[in-house]
């Protein structure tokens, strides 16, 4: 049985985990999975003991003040493997796990769109909701505001093109707002052709869609 080694928590905010880990010698954090990216600064000069998946272990060498960096997923149980007390902060993006969650919500609704399911749609729109129009009269486009006005304008775009897909289409998060870009491949009504990129900024509420504001390229004809 090893001594664990003791972590102490500086900053948690909705953005950082700051931890402080501080092993005397031989003393181990335990076996762990990473679930954010993360960045470890020493706060002394040490020799890791890495014990990793598979059985295989390893030595990396800690180095004042020189940080490096690693990305979800890793798992390990770090051991103090020198003679003297070794120490080194570990910063943590949390936010990054509800920007996964947001990406999820604009794959859905994508995909919503290519299998015209308004109710999957909706299900990925905030109570308070809104859609602005790539087309309209306003500076914003045709305003759509709250849940009803909005189904009824998803539901208006699957009637003027009885065949619509949006491919190739790469979604994004930043912060709040969301970027969803995509080609729009469709027959209108008139059985005229219709293919143009474009592409939403989409505001989030929670983990939910709160705004779909629309842009296409207008097609010289
Ligand atoms: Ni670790």
């Amino acid at each position: 049985m090893r001594e664990k080694a003791t972590p102490v928590l500086h900053i948690e905010d909705e953005r950082f985990r700051v931890t402080e880990w501080r092993f005397e010698p031989g003393a181990e954090t335990g076996w762990h999975v990473h679930d954010h990216d993360y960045v470890i600064v020493p706060l002394t000069d040490g020799t890791l003991h890495l014990e990793e998946p598979g059985g295989g272990t390893r030595e990396a060498p800690l180095a004042l003040h020189v940080p490096y960096s690693r990305r979800t997923g890793v798992e390990h149980n770090v051991v103090n493997g020198g003679k003297d007390p070794l120490a080194f902060l570990e910063v943590e993006v949390v936010d990054d796990a509800q920007a996964r969650v947001r990406l999820a919500v604009l794959e859905r609704f994508a995909a919503a769109w290519n299998t015209r399911d308004l109710d999957a749609l909706m299900e990925c729109m905030a109570e308070e909701c809104a859609f602005h129009a790539s087309g309209g009269t306003e500076p914003e486009g045709a305003r759509h505001v709250g849940r009803e006005a909005v189904r009824r304008a998803y539901a208006a775009i699957f009637a003027t093109f009885p065949e619509a897909a949006w491919i190739d289409a790469e979604h994004s998060v930043h912060g709040d707002v969301g970027l969803s870009r995509w080609r729009f491949r469709g027959r209108d009504q008139a059985h005229r052709r219709h293919e143009v990129d474009g592409c939403d900024i989409l505001v989030f509420s929670g983990n939910l869609i709160a705004l779909k504001d629309s842009y296409r390229k207008a097609r010289a004809v």
